[in-house]
């Protein structure tokens, strides 16, 4: 069977882009944190749409189940072969397709493939006086495909909204190789159902995104960052009603708690650069406009109340030291954990930002039951914090707390990390039977034999 599959899929991309021994396939099997591993029978590394359509055939009429793969930056277990599964699996890497084309300037619109790093999607857009809507941390690795994939958020949601708003045409193979929507872009059609609707958010599970028209923003030149300690939660949620009333520049509004600050401050080896005593927590504000944001935004942030200290700078090195201690956060976790020898659980999660504070006490008594140090940071403007827990010794007990919670606050189990086959188990909490079976029906219809990401998003597994 091992053989056929392999002798299958080498024909349709070539022996050097079937990954068959261990050594080679190892770093596809294992996720980013070191939690999620599994074995698969190959890894396969197409190069074109056409080359997707063909193993995506193969494998249906197989049975061989398809892991949708691109920078592997994950962080529910979504993009890596499952443990439990006794069906052969491949692992399908995008990251050899990452070609942009049609920068169209008046459009402001340009087409990259599933591959397309956000970074490299980013500096096309500059090289052009534009910019990408989208922005994180895991830039130099993370794909489009993957973006879209788990309708992914990052620093400038407050701005542009998340994935799903910047895709205006995709393409797409279904599980059954048939290759479906448009790169056209056209802003405006009512044709039936829309393609990047059905698609952002859904974790590789529906059909495998090949490549993507999306939207481009405006390059602002004029940039501003603040890092500001703030006495409360409900003073960070204060002032940032203010910004969004009166700061026309703002760019991102995020949220780093104390204990984040402590492990990012360390892992830099550098000194916090705002006064640390009696703060509850710290903001970075971005801004960025055609003109100089500094003036608007001293104004929004001497009419607020609770503002302890803040270090500004603009463009240069400056900036970016102060970007660091946002930006680096993850990475400092992931030293931590390593240091520890377990790795962390990540909680994404959002709720009203009325609910902050409760969550975050909530989250640091399940932290105190466990023994396990929790690291909180997100994005403040969506009520998203990203609930790590370092040393967690009972994770089940731990994501039971924290998200039945989340639920009762109206809020979601995942904001833009997806669901993966971490929360699977937890979707009930916010989706009713009803929902759930409708969202299986669908996806019977455009995978009709369940070989897409199996396990992922489904309470079935
Ligand atoms: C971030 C990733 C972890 O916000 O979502 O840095
Ligand atoms: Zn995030």
């Amino acid at each position: 069977m091992r053989d056929r599959i392999v002798a299958g899929l080498t024909s349709i991309v070539g022996a050097t882009d079937v990954l068959v021994d261990s050594d080679l396939r190892r770093t596809y099997e294992t996720d980013w944190t070191g939690r999620f591993s599994g074995t698969c029978t190959a890894v396969v590394r197409t190069s074109s749409t056409r080359e997707v359509a063909e193993v995506v055939r193969f494998c249906n009429s197989e049975s061989v189940d398809i892991i949708a793969q691109g920078g592997n930056t994950g962080l529910v277990g979504g993009g890596v072969p499952r443990s439990s599964s006794d069906r052969p699996s491949i692992v399908l890497s995008l990251c050899r397709m990452n070609s942009i084309r049609d920068l169209d300037t008046a459009a402001a619109q340009v087409t990259a493939e599933a591959g397309t790093t956000l970074s490299e999607w980013r500096d096309h857009a500059r090289a052009s006086g534009l910019d990408t809507p989208v922005d994180f941390a895991a830039r130099d690795s993370a794909t489009i495909g993957g973006a879209i994939a788990t309708n992914a958020g990052g620093s400038r949601v407050l701005r542009y909204g998340t994935m799903r708003q910047q895709v205006l045409g995709i393409e797409a193979v279904l599980g059954n190789g048939e290759v479906v929507g448009s790169l056209s872009g056209l802003p405006k059609e009512t044709v039936g159902l829309n393609w990047p609707s059905v698609l952002a958010g859904s974790e590789g599970t529906a059909a495998i995104v090949t490549s993507a028209r999306l939207r481009l923003v405006p390059r602002y030149d004029q940039t501003i960052t603040a890092l500001v300690s703030v006495a409360n939660i409900g003073a960070a949620v204060e002032l940032l009603g203010q910004l969004r009333k009166s700061v026309s520049s703002l760019d991102a509004v995020e949220v780093i708690e104390p204990a984040a600050m402590d492990l990012v401050a360390e892992h830099l080896d550098v000194e916090q650069p705002v006064r640390a005593s009696q703060v509850g927590t710290y903001m970075l504000i971005d801004c960025a406009g055609h003109n100089d944001p500094s003036s608007e935004l001293a104004d929004a942030m001497a009419a607020a109340n609770g503002v302890i200290d803040a270090a500004i700078a603009t463009e240069g090195p400056p900036r970016e030291r102060l970007l660091a201690f946002r930006d680096r956060i993850t990475e400092a976790i992931a030293t931590r954990a390593q240091r520890i020898g377990l790795p962390p659980l990540k909680l994404d999660v959002a709720v009203p930002l009325n609910a902050l504070g409760q969550l975050l006490e909530i989250a640091q008594q399940a932290a105190d039951d466990d023994g396990a140090l929790l690291v909180p940071f997100g994005h403040l403007a969506e009520g998203n914090i990203h609930l790590n827990y370092l040393g967690a010794t009972n994770l089940d007990q731990v994501t039971e707390t924290v998200l039945t919670k989340v639920a009762e606050m109206g809020g979601t189990i995942s904001a833009e990390h997806g669901i993966g086959i971490a929360k699977s188990r937890w979707l009930h909490l916010i989706r009713s039977p009803g929902d759930l079976a409708a969202q299986r029906a669908v996806r019977r219809v455009l995978d009709p034999n369940g070989i897409l990401n199996p396990g992922v998003l489904t309470p079935d597994a």
